[in-house]
């Protein structure tokens, strides 16, 4: 039970980490003789498909049909069909109106932009990056289920109900409202909203669903912990029937919670794109054994693993930390944090604020072999996304059940065929842990949306099955 009030009481914190910290950079060298074999190898890669556009147009209209057919209607390849409710503007797009009050700690405005990627990040070498916000994944799902091919505006049709509710940005934006009735009065009103709707009854709800760009706590208030800014949506009984997507589920009570990646800086339009950063991550050099990223919580007691991390990292020379103090303004840079770990063959993921991390989803984007210290940063959390072995693409130490646990000389007793096996397994997730660029249809590839909608169809038909 302590574990539960443990990480209850502070989840709302989470901003304050990301958003309000004092810059406090470790050096970093440039990786300039990198770029070299870069470049080489992205110019060999655009030889190479001009030359299949010239020469071989039969075979490039398989594989890479999503580059070439950016503006073509795509078709719908699964067995499912998702409707969107057309909710009053009140639970979505009038809050974006007032977006600098969207959350206590950051103006949100910025983030809001470009149906939630955010402002692009150039520095990055190409359109296909953003500098996302964390919590802000509800507004890129919203859009990519807009404009996904297996979306009917037929409500008799469909098999899936997509509530879009900006349920995340609404509940950031009262964390500190003490009147409860007001501070959830808007859930109250969506729930009794999506009740009344003509085809609730059918099914009682299990074929509705919503997603949020934040973690299940912020939902979830009880009178067992003090209060911390959670409204009750997650604990209303109809909601209860439906299923509910987030970065981070409950792991005990979260039997209808489905964990979906946080939204990390990479959302591109076209398979080629996908491909040419898996080919520079592949051929990175990672002249350091492991990495960490992230803010000490010195004087808490519930960091404790946490530090104990960072003081490992610290006193490693196979360690590179990228660390930040507490103050006001943003602590990472995108592309300092995104240099560290193209840069480590392993990216620490310990725990802070809550279980999981948005670091997780930068790490294995960079081919970043992510190493966990708890079972719910991410192996009770994605399964929808992630291989059922845990071994098969990253490290856990278990710091709690022995404290003296080297980090350093745990890593190095792995042999160099497994860290390139393990590293083969990271870079293939690429694609499924990225949110496309929602502007397009077909990508060539499956993104984080196409597998949270395919595993949810599958879900809600065994739930239909199993009931009927
Ligand atoms: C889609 O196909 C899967 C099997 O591949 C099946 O279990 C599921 O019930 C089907 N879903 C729908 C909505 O027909
Ligand atoms: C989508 O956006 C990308 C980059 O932001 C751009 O290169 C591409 O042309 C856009 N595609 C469409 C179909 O608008
Ligand atoms: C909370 O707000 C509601 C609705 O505005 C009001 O009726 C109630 O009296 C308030 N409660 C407290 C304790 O102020
Ligand atoms: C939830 O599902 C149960 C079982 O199917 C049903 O009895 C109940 O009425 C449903 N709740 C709502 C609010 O529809
Ligand atoms: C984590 O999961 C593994 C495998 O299921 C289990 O052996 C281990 O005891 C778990 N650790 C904790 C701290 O729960
Ligand atoms: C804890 O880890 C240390 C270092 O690996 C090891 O020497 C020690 O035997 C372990 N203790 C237990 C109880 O497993």
């Amino acid at each position: 039970m302590w574990r539960k009030i443990h990480f209850k009481i502070f989840t709302k914190e989470k901003d304050e980490e990301y958003g309000l910290r004092k810059k406090e950079f470790t050096s970093l060298k440039e990786i300039q003789p990198h770029l070299k074999i870069l470049v080489l190898f992205t110019t060999s890669f655009m030889i190479w498909f001009l030359f299949l556009l010239v020469f071989s147009p039969k075979r490039i209209s398989n594989p890479i049909r999503g580059f070439l057919s950016t503006h073509s209607p795509a078709e719908c390849r699964d067995n499912y069909s998702v409707y969107i409710y057309n909710l009053p503007s009140k639970f979505n797009f009038d809050l974006l109106e007032d977006c600098s009050s969207l959350n206590i700690y950051t103006d949100m405005c910025p983030h809001v932009t470009n149906n939630g990627m955010g402002k692009p990040l150039p520095e990055m070498g190409s359109s296909s990056w953003y500098t996302t916000h964390q919590l802000i994944g509800e507004l890129i799902v919203h859009a990519r289920i807009e404009n996904h091919p297996c979306r009917t505006e037929n409500a008799e049709k469909a098999t899936l109900f997509y509530v879009p509710f900006y349920g995340g940005l609404h509940a950031s934006s009262k964390f500190r409202e003490p009147n409860y009735t007001i501070r959830d009065a808007l859930a109250v009103e969506l729930v009794e909203y999506i009740e009344e709707q003509k085809w609730w009854k059918r099914n009682n709800g299990r074929d509705r669903f919503m997603a949020f760009g934040r973690t299940a706590w912020d939902f979830m208030r009880t009178d067992e912990v003090p209060d911390f800014g959670a409204n009750k949506l997650l604990n209303m009984s109809p909601v209860q029937n439906m299923s509910v997507l987030l970065v981070e589920r409950h792991p005990w009570e979260g039997h209808n919670q489905h964990g979906i990646p946080y939204p990390s800086y990479f959302h591109p339009s076209a398979l080629s794109e996908m491909i040419e950063w898996q080919d520079r991550v592949s051929y990175m050099d990672r002249p350091h054994l492991f990495s960490f990223v992230g803010a000490p919580r010195t004087g808490k007691k519930k960091v404790v693993t946490r530090d104990r991390v960072i003081k490992q990292c610290e006193e490693s020379s196979k360690c590179l930390i990228l660390k930040c103090g507490k103050g006001p303004s943003k602590c990472h840079k995108p592309r300092q944090v995104l240099n560290v770990m193209m840069r480590s063959n392993f990216c620490l993921q310990v725990l802070g604020d809550s279980y999981t991390r948005r670091s997780t989803f930068d790490s294995i984007l960079t081919g970043c072999i992510p190493v966990f210290f708890s079972n719910h940063t991410a192996y009770s959390q994605y399964q929808w996304f992630l291989p059922s072995d845990p071994t098969t693409y990253s490290v856990y130490i278990d710091l709690e059940r022995n404290h003296s646990i080297g980090i350093e000389e745990e890593l190095l007793k792995i042999p160099m065929e497994e860290v390139e096996r393990k590293r083969r397994t990271v870079i293939e997730l690429i694609p499924k842990l990225t949110y496309a660029n929602p502007n397009s249809t077909s990508y060539g590839f499956r993104d984080a949306v196409d597998v949270a909608l395919k595993a949810l169809s599958d879900h809600v038909s065994s739930l239909l099955k199993a009931t009927s």
